[in-house]
């Protein structure tokens, strides 16, 4: 299973690049606001600093919604360094410039993904990755889990080789169930990653190694 972490912020990106488990990056314009980076050539030198960090795949988030636009918006993104990733969003316009990048060579991740019809879709129009907002349908009463089980199911049936990217991760067991089930890669915060180093006996256990190794010495 892939790691990539949610965010825009470089303190972050840069700790979970050093603790070597990390394979990309995403962002999208509501994390780009949130450190402070606004403006287009902000936001374009900002994801230029991000793929200076990271060795793996970095997304970047086109604001077009005209097909046209995306498309253009979208070879600049990609031009900008061989490690972006163009986000697309679940809109028929981004459905078209999807087929259009993958005709063209160009890696995309397809967002705002709520249902397994859309995740079809992508997958159809040779879509890189898939992104299904986990957190956001569990935050309306539905299971999220249950729809990267659809898609992985879907995607199987067929050989789609679209990877199944969690996202609107909120939690370590979100990460742990998404690896149970299949998903190719998963996406989430700082502290969603090193929650899965943590466990009670570990701690008491390492504490007792140590104690008892510093009674011989
Ligand atoms: O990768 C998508 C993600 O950024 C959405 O997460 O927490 O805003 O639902 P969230």
């Amino acid at each position: 299973m892939k790691f990539f972490i949610d965010t825009a912020n470089l303190d972050e990106i840069r700790e979970a690049q050093e603790l070597g488990v990390l394979d990309g990056v995403t962002t999208n314009p509501s994390l780009m606001a949130k450190e402070g980076i606004t403006g287009r050539d902000n936001i374009l030198k900002h994801y230029v600093a991000i793929c200076d960090i990271v060795d793996g795949d970095v997304s970047a988030e086109v604001i077009s919604t005209d097909y046209d636009e995306i498309v253009k918006e979208g070879e600049q993104l990609a031009e900008l360094h061989g490690q972006i990733v163009v986000k697309v969003p679940m809109i028929e316009d981004g459905v078209r410039a999807l087929k259009h990048f993958s005709d063209n060579g160009i890696r995309t991740n397809c967002t705002l993904v709520f249902s397994a019809g859309q995740a079809l879709l992508a997958a159809k129009a040779g879509a890189t990755y898939v992104s299904p907002f986990i957190g956001r349908l569990d935050d309306i009463s539905t299971d999220g889990l249950n729809l990267i089980a659809e898609i992985r199911h879907i995607y199987d049936n067929y050989g789609y080789e679209t990877q199944i990217l969690a996202a609107s991760i909120r939690h370590t067991m979100h990460i742990i169930n998404c690896a149970k089930i299949g998903a190719d890669v998963m996406t989430g915060s700082l502290s969603s990653i090193k929650g899965l180093l943590k466990h009670p006996l570990t701690d008491s256990g390492l504490e007792k190694f140590l104690a008892d190794y510093n009674k011989g010495n």
